[in-house]
């Protein structure tokens, strides 16, 4: 799938076009148009009633009269004129991402972003539609086998146009650029995640990474292996790695775009490929989707890919914590005491708050490039699943400006994060008897213990962390990664890097 612009769409041939329709059969301007050219045919299918305009429904007119060679009319509802929000906005783009997934249209002219959107511009409304078409038409086939069910295996090629104005060209060009490249991070997230763990394994995560710098050469990668984080003193780290067969790997991956002397950004993923708890296991309902818990990591490669294929005027360095949680003789014992790469000792309760472990010693070695800010991203706790669910990602920062700027991108991209406060009150239930700290805070607060832990390995940075335990997947039937919480990260380095349009 591809996104383009252009002016003067109406007057090209077009397979589809889509248009949005007010509740009270009000028509936006470009279904006004149409059903002008076509003799009235939009208000006729609106007059049957069956079509109620509500905030994501959709029909379609095939072969409408009078449009030449434009087969397909797809209306899409906007719900009420005067209450169109950006939720109700985001309700239409995925109901018309939905559409255009079984169309065999090869050329899609989209109108929604005609609609006024509380607060928005035309390069917020185009972004938005880009990577939300993109994400419904996403699809993860690459462990079935050509003998399954076929009905949804349309291979069009297709490109969705989105009109603009000689005034707005700019921001629609800059919006259907930075949309496509943050649609195609988000892919690539969900790709590596949704990857089965007997596949998708640290080295595994080397290989992506690699690949990641082949497409965009601004990228550079260096590994750290088990044996240099042995010379390193990552002992919390390694403590993780040692019950399975796979060998730990700390990637760590450079995009200098900025000015040589500008500090980075550093972003720092959980990457655990597979977490069965450990010792500590879990529970077998509990295992089902642990393979996700590699999509901090997943997410953090894919926002410097799509850092460099922008060719942001920043410099970013990223992490890639990547190991597995195994348990085995060899394997970590509730109650061990390690020493992490800052020299701070950790009493390990329990071996399946494992995130933590290899963050800390992460965060450490981050540290170690002076970055001006660093954010961690991390599936850490089922607690925060529990506070907050699947809307927003938990963030947890020793600088409320940073925390703002966070919240603020999640609130732009529509991915959205919540403050959890990180009191110096909640430190204590993280206090060992036997070592400088535990790696388990007791049942209270888990989301903000976890927090705490890393807390103590930032002191002398400006730091936040990102839980997005509950965002990044869901499990079951329709079990997927969600490429969370790339948008927000890409909102932020975008923010930084100064290039969205007023
Ligand atoms: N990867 C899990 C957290 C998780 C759970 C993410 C469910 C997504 C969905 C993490 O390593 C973990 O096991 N955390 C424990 C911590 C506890 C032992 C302090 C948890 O949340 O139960
Ligand atoms: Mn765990
Ligand atoms: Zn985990």
């Amino acid at each position: 799938m591809k996104f383009a612009f252009a002016e003067q769409l109406l007057q090209e041939r077009n397979d589809a076009i889509v248009v949005g329709v007010f509740k009270g059969n009000s028509l936006t301007s470009t279904a006004q148009a149409l059903d002008t050219a076509t003799g009235g045919q939009l208000k006729q299918v609106l007059a049957l009633g069956d079509f109620k305009a509500k905030p994501g429904e959709t029909t379609v007119i095939f072969n409408p009269d009078n449009l030449n060679a434009t087969t397909r009319l797809v209306l899409v509802g906007l719900g009420d004129a005067e209450k169109l929000d950006e939720q109700e906005y985001l309700k239409a783009l995925r109901g018309c991402g939905a559409v255009i997934k079984n169309l065999k249209a090869e050329r899609i002219a989209c109108f929604l972003h005609e609609a006024t959107v509380d607060n928005r511009n035309q390069y917020w409304k185009v972004r938005q539609a880009v990577e939300t078409i993109a994400h419904v038409n996403y699809k993860f086939d690459a462990f079935k086998s050509k003998t399954q069910d076929t009905d949804n295996d349309d291979e069009t090629e297709k490109t969705i146009l989105f009109a603009c104005e000689e005034f707005s060209k700019h921001q629609t060009e800059s919006a259907v650029t930075h949309g496509s490249a943050i649609a195609d991070a988000v892919k690539l997230t969900r790709d590596l995640a949704n990857t089965p763990p007997n596949v998708c394994n640290p080295t595994y995560m080397v290989e992506a990474a690699k690949a990641a710098a082949k497409e965009q050469s601004a990228l550079t990668v260096h590994v750290i292996s088990e044996k240099e984080m042995a010379n390193l003193n990552m002992g919390a780290y390694l403590a993780v790695s040692q019950g399975s067969d796979e060998a730990a790997k700390f990637i760590v991956v450079e995009y200098h775009g900025g000015d040589k002397h500008q500090k980075p950004i550093a972003l720092v993923g959980k990457g655990v490929t597979f977490d069965t708890g450990g010792i500590s296991l879990k529970p077998s309902a509990s295992i089902i989707g642990m393979k996700y818990d590699m999509c901090g990591a997943a997410s953090v490669l894919a926002s410097i890919k799509m850092a460099a294929a922008l060719k942001l005027p920043i410099n970013i360095v990223t992490f890639m914590a990547c190991v597995e949680n195994m348990p085995d003789g060899k394997a970590t014992r509730p109650d061990d005491v390690v020493t992490t790469m800052s020299g701070k000792t950790v009493e390990i309760a329990n071996t399946d708050a494992e995130g933590r472990l290899v963050l800390c010693d992460a965060l450490t070695y981050a540290q170690r490039h002076e970055p001006e800010v660093i954010i961690d991203v991390a599936t850490l706790t089922g607690a925060c699943l529990v506070a907050l669910g699947d809307q927003a990602s938990a963030v947890l920062s020793n600088t409320q400006t940073l925390a703002d700027e966070i919240l603020e991108a999640g609130q732009n991209s529509l991915d959205r994060a919540w403050q959890l406060p990180l009191w110096k009150e909640y430190q204590a239930q993280i206090d060992s008897p036997v070592a400088d700290m535990c790696n388990l805070g007791g049942p209270g607060a888990g989301t903000i213990t976890a927090a705490c832990f890393l807390a103590r390995f930032t002191e002398d940075a400006v730091w936040a962390h990102l839980d997005v335990a509950g965002t990044a997947f869901k499990t079951g039937k329709d079990a997927s990664a969600s490429g969370r919480p790339v948008p927000l990260l890409s909102e932020f380095l975008l923010r930084r890097a100064d290039v969205i349009p007023a």
